[in-house]
């Protein structure tokens, strides 16, 4: 089904700003306070580990890691795509796992983007194997519209609708994750 026609990469500057760097900034330093907050009371010296899920998640992964006022260590995790069809297969494979051992810690899984749900549910059930203090999702965009198994986040910084979207981590054929906006692709891309 696939076809050879070469990617289009339109100039991010032409697209649509869908949240501002500024925005983004904004809701990453709520979310940021609201964790260091919450998990204050928990800490007792022992950091809590971020897992960011690669390559999306790395550059909310770097803002909302400085943007904890507790301390905390960051790993990452890496998983292969179960394909880009509307209909998925579910499959989802991990090809990186953590460094360190997460068990008695508290750990946050963070995501750019929580869309069908199926690699955070298959992540949630990895990482509660190894036994952590506590298991948290943070995400960057959430679309509840496009989910196929139940899945929340803890701590969302925007919820959009089924728009495909890159910039701030996210990608269109692995272009456009430098871009600081969330902007919104022209086109759909097909498989998205
Ligand atoms: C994206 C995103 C999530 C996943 C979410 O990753 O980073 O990991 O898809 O989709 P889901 O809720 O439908 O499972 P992608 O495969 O695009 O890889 P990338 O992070 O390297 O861009």
């Amino acid at each position: 089904m696939s076809t050879n026609t070469a990617p289009v990469f339109p100039p991010a500057s032409s697209m649509e700003i869908l949240f501002s760097k500024e925005q983004i900034a904004q809701r990453v330093a709520e979310i940021g306070a609201q964790i260091s907050a919450e998990y204050a009371g928990q800490d007792s010296g022992q950091p809590i580990v971020l897992i960011g899920v690669l390559k999306g998640a790395a550059i909310f992964l770097a803002d909302l890691a400085r943007a904890i006022t507790i301390s905390n260590t960051f790993d990452f995790v890496a998983v292969s795509s179960y394909g880009r069809a509307r209909v998925s297969s579910g499959a989802v494979k991990l090809i990186k796992d953590i460094d360190n051992p997460i068990e008695g810690k508290h750990v946050i899984i963070v995501e750019d983007i929580l869309d069908t749900g199926l690699t955070l549910s298959y992540l949630r059930g990895l990482m509660l194997q190894h036994k952590p203090a506590s298991l948290k999702i943070a995400t960057c965009l959430d679309k509840p519209e496009r989910r196929l198994v139940p899945i929340e986040a803890d701590y969302i910084a925007f919820s959009i609708p089924n728009r495909f979207v890159i910039g701030y981590g996210m990608d269109y054929a692995e272009v456009y994750r430098n871009v600081a906006d969330i902007r919104i692709y022209p086109e759909t891309p097909a498989g998205h």
